[in-house]
């Protein structure tokens, strides 16, 4: 696991776009697919811009899917797949079928949530106990430590079956479907995007605490892939300079 600290958003992001590139161009290379899984939020904006920008990126061989995302629908402003498709999509040419969002219109969130689960499983191709293996999940840290939409002490953090599932928690603000960590934990490459000093203890707690459900983001280690955060120097402040490198 590295912690990679950056001295302004260009730095961040340009790394952000050449880890993508290593791993998407290496996916394509072995399985003729890259496919990622986004997270939503604020911290996250500006660096998919910067990667929507990548124009000689295999855009056409590219699968995106949702790690969480909030059940409003795409027109309201707190929905994450309405965030990436300003972002990113209206840049990156990624063909329509190959954008796998949360649909948030018509059943409730648990019946989107097992819908969601579903096109995971068969986009994938898995049956039974099989877990899928995302060739690359973005995610970022709230500041109670959470990630993806799995929240301090949510007995979703013991799941172990669904892929998918819905949240039903008043602060969470909506409810929300999110992926799980034993999907999450498959990954190949796991990227953790945190930056601001509003962050500084909850990074520092995800890096010294070890699977603490306080602190879901402790939950995330890959057994097969790896882990890199790309912070800045705020988030970064409560970190001894063993814990991180200067980039
Ligand atoms: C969401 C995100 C969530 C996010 C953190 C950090 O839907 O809110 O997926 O997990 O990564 O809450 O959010 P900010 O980037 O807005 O600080």
């Amino acid at each position: 696991m590295r912690v990679l600290v950056f001295s302004d958003d260009k730095a961040l992001g340009g790394f952000l776009s050449s880890i993508w590139r290593e791993v998407c161009f290496d996916a394509i290379a072995k399985r003729g697919l890259f496919v990622a899984a986004l997270s939503g939020g604020r911290t996250p904006r500006e660096y998919y811009r910067m990667l929507a920008r990548e124009s000689d990126l295999p855009w056409d061989k590219t699968h995106l899917f949702m790690v969480d995302e909030r059940y409003v629908p795409e027109t309201d402003s707190d929905s994450n797949y309405a965030m990436i498709k300003d972002a990113l999509l209206r840049e990156a040419p990624i063909p329509a079928g190959n954008m796998h969002f949360v649909h948030t219109v018509g059943a409730d969130a648990a019946g989107s949530a097992e819908e969601y689960d579903n096109e995971i499983r068969n986009f994938f191709a898995v049956s039974g106990n099989d877990l899928p293996v995302f060739d690359l999940i973005v995610l970022g840290i709230g500041k109670d430590g959470h990630t993806a939409s799995l929240f301090p002490g949510s007995p979703l953090l013991n799941e172990s079956g669904r892929l998918a599932a819905a949240v039903f928690l008043k602060t969470a603000g909506h409810d929300r479907i999110t992926l799980t960590l034993p999907i999450i934990n498959n990954a190949r490459q796991i990227v953790f995007l945190v930056t601001g000093e509003d962050k500084a203890e909850a990074l520092r707690k995800t890096l010294r605490k070890k699977d603490d459900t306080m602190v879901p983001a402790s939950l995330v280690h890959p057994e097969k892939g790896s882990v890199v955060f790309l912070v800045d120097a705020g988030a970064a402040m409560l970190l001894s300079q063993t814990e991180y490198e200067k980039v």
